[in-house]
């Protein structure tokens, strides 16, 4: 009798240590108080490539003609650009043409998405602009 109470005991004890270390984990991804929004690790796959699909590939897409020359479909077309050359800038969000163009008064043309009803919102143009800026990998 007392001998199963004991063991019930140790296995919560186990199960409760085994938590924290687990809890440790989540702190560590968690943001810091500090906002230290760079610290953000952008993954291509998981939050730049829907936002392109979402946004972009409606018209940016090599199944069709784009006067642009741009086509967002792989990483390989999107790093190679468009008309206006290249169109990211591995380091450097502020030189790149997709994230310019992203902005109110673009270099040229208009800004993208040309439709105001379906525009990004600030936090994914933040995401593109730290992707490129953490060296627009393919990741
Ligand atoms: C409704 C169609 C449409 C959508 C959606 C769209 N674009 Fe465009 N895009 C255009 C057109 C038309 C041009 C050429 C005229 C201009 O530059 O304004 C263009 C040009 C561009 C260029 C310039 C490329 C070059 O080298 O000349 C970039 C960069 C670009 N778009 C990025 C984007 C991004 C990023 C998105 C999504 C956030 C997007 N576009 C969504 C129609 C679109």
């Amino acid at each position: 009798m007392g001998m199963k109470r004991q063991q019930q005991r140790l296995s919560l004890a186990v199960a409760v240590l085994g938590v924290i270390p687990l809890l440790a984990l989540f702190r560590a991804d968690a943001p810091d108080d500090k906002g230290q929004e760079k610290q953000r690790n952008v993954s291509y796959a998981k939050d730049v490539v829907p936002i392109i699909q979402k946004f972009c590939i409606t018209c940016h897409t090599a199944e069709e003609e784009h006067p642009s020359e741009l086509y967002v479909d792989s990483y390989e077309s999107l790093m190679k650009g468009g008309r206006h050359g290249k169109g990211v800038v591995p380091g450097n969000a502020g030189e790149s043409l997709m994230y310019q163009k992203m902005l109110p008064n673009p270099p040229f043309g208009r800004m993208m998405p040309p439709s105001k009803r379906l525009r990004p919102s600030e936090g994914q143009v933040e995401t593109i602009r730290l992707w490129i800026d953490q060296g627009a990998e393919e990741n």
